[in-house]
């Protein structure tokens, strides 16, 4: 299948929502538990006045982790947070208040890419992308790294993972969307009642819509469509994931005493999110490098010059696969000779 990515407008609409990481579902936090832990454990290796360069930042969720660390460990660094979209996290996170003291020690800037970010070389002490660096070119993005890379600065990443529950739930997200939308054109259905339901302008012909056949059955045969729906969600582990967003979203279409335009403007709010979701899930899983690619991605670092200390497969709350941890160096002068 083509790589289909998004475009960074896609992307800069995306983090105009406001949350820290692109886990909407789970009330905005940034990255805890085994993830962060393994943040912490690279930013524990550096010297005060050290310089981090997070790629495919997004709204910055390791770059505020560096922050807060910083903070916390009263060492200061400084994070330069890039990314190849348009980003602005200073006016769009949510969670301003709590992050706005992190934000203040950040620097964000949009428009710059993995491969060519734009920074000196060997400026950096450490280079950090979370689900980023695997967006990109990953060749480039090794030479990129390396080149901004101090010698004996450090490299670490977190990307997909094939077999993460990432994975697993973006694709059984993206079934459930297109279980709804597509299969059983749900928004379609709805349109179609609404429209006929439009055509009742007075009271009294509203009251008698119950007895317009064509409009009854249009509404049984979205009925129906409701029930297989509904019939299929238990083989899903998580159908809020698609299938409760959409019901709940028919719910919002058919609320009593609503005008025919407010329907409508629901349902076209419904098929834009729901469009939107399946866009970046598809994106996620273009982007997922599979056993091949991973194992490629690693060459790709040490081509570029880079020495590739280990990989493993990050775990969260002891039983969550997430992605693959990988962490790197630059060598010095007297590695390279070593290494001779
Ligand atoms: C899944 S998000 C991850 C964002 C952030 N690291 C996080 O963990 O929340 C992927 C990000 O990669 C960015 N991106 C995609 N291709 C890129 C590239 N070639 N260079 C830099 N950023 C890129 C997108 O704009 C998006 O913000």
């Amino acid at each position: 299948m083509p790589r289909r990515l998004l475009t960074d407008d896609e992307w800069e609409q995306f983090w105009r929502h406001g949350s820290v990481t692109t886990f909407e579902r789970s009330g905005n936090p940034n990255y805890d538990g085994e993830i962060r832990e393994f943040w912490e454990r690279q930013f524990a290796t550096l010297r005060e006045g050290a310089r981090i360069v997070d790629l495919a930042t997004g709204n910055g969720a390791v770059a505020l982790l560096a922050a807060e660390y910083s903070a916390a460990h009263d060492r200061q660094f400084r994070v330069d947070a890039l990314d190849r979209a348009g980003i602005r996290p200073e006016k769009d996170l949510k969670e301003a208040e709590a992050a706005r003291e992190w934000l203040k020690s950040v620097r964000f800037r949009g428009g710059a890419p993995n491969e060519c970010t734009g920074l000196e070389r060997e400026c950096a002490d450490l280079v950090t992308s979370q689900y980023g660096f695997e967006y990109g070119d990953p060749s480039a993005s090794a030479r990129e790294a390396m080149r901004i890379l101090k010698p004996g600065g450090r490299i670490a990443l977190i990307t997909h993972h094939a077999n993460s529950v990432v994975v697993r739930e973006a694709r059984e997200g993206l079934e459930q969307h297109r279980l709804c939308l597509g299969r059983e054109q749900l928004l379609t259905r709805a349109r179609r009642v609404v429209d006929a339901m439009a055509s009742a302008e007075s009271d009294f012909e509203k009251r008698m819509l119950k007895h317009d056949a064509r409009t009854e059955n249009l509404r049984r045969k979205l009925n129906a469509a409701v029930a297989r729906v509904q019939q299929q969600a238990g083989q899903f582990s998580d159908p809020g994931n698609g299938i409760g967003f959409v019901l709940n979203g028919l719910q919002a279409v058919f609320a009593p005493r609503l005008q025919a335009t407010e329907r409508r403007a629901t349902i076209r709010r419904l098929r834009e999110a729901s469009d939107a979701y399946c866009r970046r899930m598809e994106d996620l899983l273009a982007a997922t490098p599979d056993a091949g690619e991973f194992d490629r991605l690693l060459e790709h670092l040490r081509s570029a010059g880079l020495i590739v200390d280990g990989w493993f497969p990050l775990v969260y709350r002891g039983e969550a696969l997430m992605g693959w941890a990988v962490a790197g160096r630059k060598p010095r002068a007297e590695d390279a000779a070593a290494m001779e």
